[in-house]
């Protein structure tokens, strides 16, 4: 699992690995500027429940002791933690499930990133399995900061400084690595490799996308230029693992990736936020709407359950009072339902997106809007199912604002496709299509149009940070 500011929570990295399969998971990226120096930036940002019991002292958040947001978020779930809490404490529950974590890290001052890094290996134990480098951020916000992909470009001798020092100060038993975006050019892209190698990092992640294609530009991955990246990497060392980052959707993109690049991992971003389970081979088995629909549910509700048990996200960016923590489980929510709530049922959508008085604050809120769901599409028929909006592939949310024409994958219309009478012909099914995307855009104008100008959900806001 990629790197996300407001979306790597401990919650939904702790259902990754426990329902999805995921094997790695990376902290959303920390800013060691803001870290050194301000405990509370700390606090908000950097959990590690997984390895609390090795905790010294309260560095981050104690599993027992939770921030405002989170406990504004928990709502009358608060008993359900605390008996959770409580439960643990008394059976001597000691975390075995201590996930390989990398905490990733973006600076362009080689003192403040050594020292962030060796604050997080006190202060859990050792207990971590990696740092990484971004340099891979494309935005605005890194560009000012000069980090991530900006400082790559304008100051690559920097950036492996950073990493020589990371790797000279932390024990061997911390993985140190870097995350790029490809270089304008193949030259560059050789040239950069062997450098960044030389530093002793442990691992690459390489995004297959260049510094420009990023947000509504972002295209298809260069699955052909990670796999130039791999071999200019093995020609260094054969065994170098490099991870492949980018453009898949499903669990066939993620073989085929590992296939054509040799790559040794796969690292998904967008798409898991959507459709989280999308490493398992059974993902494929899901075959009609109505078995994604409950799918989707369920990813939702596993996501609540544990937040409720192990507390919800902290807030990062989000608010630390108020609001934060709700504000990162919304956004997940966000994605689970976007087919259901950006279509067939908008008034529910708004109804999450609120931002004021009388919405949305906590857990036991959005179960109840999941019901409010549920129970709507409690009595379709099989050829209702195969009418919705929800069901065509461009309703994804991963597809938002991804091109039509391109690897659009049909997998879940193939039963809509096969039952209806009058579908079978193409340019029907084209035509069909069109017309929901006009009328998708036409409902989101409308939308945009009721929409008080302030009252912007927070979820955008997370959601403009996709490097
Ligand atoms: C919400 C969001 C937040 C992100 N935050 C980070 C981040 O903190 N650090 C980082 O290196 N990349 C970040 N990224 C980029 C992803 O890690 C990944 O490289 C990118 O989305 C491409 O993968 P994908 O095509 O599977 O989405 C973020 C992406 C998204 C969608």
């Amino acid at each position: 699992m990629a790197p996300m500011v407001a979306a790597s929570d401990y919650p939904f990295r702790l259902f990754l690995r426990e329902h999805c399969g995921v094997q790695l998971t990376y902290t959303q990226m920390l800013l060691s500027k803001r870290f050194v120096i301000d405990p509370t930036f700390r606090k908000a940002h950097l959990d590690l429940y997984e390895t609390q019991d090795m905790a010294p002292d309260n560095f981050v958040t104690q599993p027992d002791i939770l921030l405002p947001s989170q406990i504004e978020c928990l709502g009358d779930d608060l008993h359900h933690y605390q008996q959770q809490q409580q439960q643990q404490q008394q059976q001597q529950y000691k975390r075995q499930k201590s996930e390989p974590l990398m905490v990733q890290l973006a600076g362009d001052d080689v003192k403040t990133v050594v020292q962030s890094a060796l604050m997080i290996y006190e202060h859990t134990d050792g207990k971590l399995a990696g740092i990484d480098l971004n340099c891979g951020c494309p935005q605005n916000i890194a560009k000012k900061g000069n980090y991530g992909a900006f400082l790559m470009e304008r100051d690559p001798e920097l950036v492996n400084e950073i990493l020589t020092a990371l790797r000279n100060n932390l024990p061997s038993s911390v993985a140190i690595s870097a995350k790029i975006r490809l270089p304008a050019d193949d030259e560059a892209l050789k040239e950069r490799i062997p450098r960044l190698l030389d530093t002793g990092i442990n691992f690459l992640t390489v995004h297959g996308r260049t510094i420009v294609e990023n947000k509504t530009k972002v295209v298809g991955c260069h699955v052909d230029r990670i796999r130039l990246a791999v071999q200019t990497a093995h020609k260094y060392n054969p065994n170098f693992p490099v991870i492949a980052n980018g453009g898949m959707e499903h669990y066939d993109d993620v073989q085929s990736v590992l296939q054509s690049t040799g790559a040794s991992a796969a690292m998904s971003s967008e798409a898991l936020l959507e459709t989280p389970d999308l490493f398992l081979k059974e993902s494929m088995d899901i075959k009609t709407p109505k078995e994604q629909f409950h799918r989707q549910l369920s990813f939702a509700k596993n996501y609540l359950d544990i937040c409720s048990t192990v507390g919800p996200p902290l807030p990062g960016v989000l608010g630390f009072n108020k609001g934060g923590s709700f504000s990162v489980v919304r956004g997940h929510l966000f994605k689970f339902l976007h087919r259901y709530i950006n279509t067939d049922h908008q008034d529910l959508r708004d109804k999450l997106a609120a931002n004021g008085v009388n919405t949305m604050r906590t857990l036991g809120d959005l179960r109840r809007l999941i019901e409010e769901l549920e129970s709507r599409y409690a009595k379709l028929t099989e050829d209702q199912w195969n009418e919705l909006t929800s069901t065509s592939p461009l309703s994804s949310w991963y597809r938002r604002h991804r091109k039509p024409d391109r690897s659009v994958h049909e997998r879940y219309t193939s039963v809509a496709t096969d039952t209806s009478n009058n579908n079978n012909n193409i340019d029907d099914r084209k035509r069909e299509i069109k017309d929901r995307i006009a009328k998708m855009k036409a409902q989101k104008l409308k939308r945009t149009n009721e929409i008080i100008p302030n009252d912007k959900p927070r979820e955008k806001e997370a959601l403009s940070i996709t490097t």
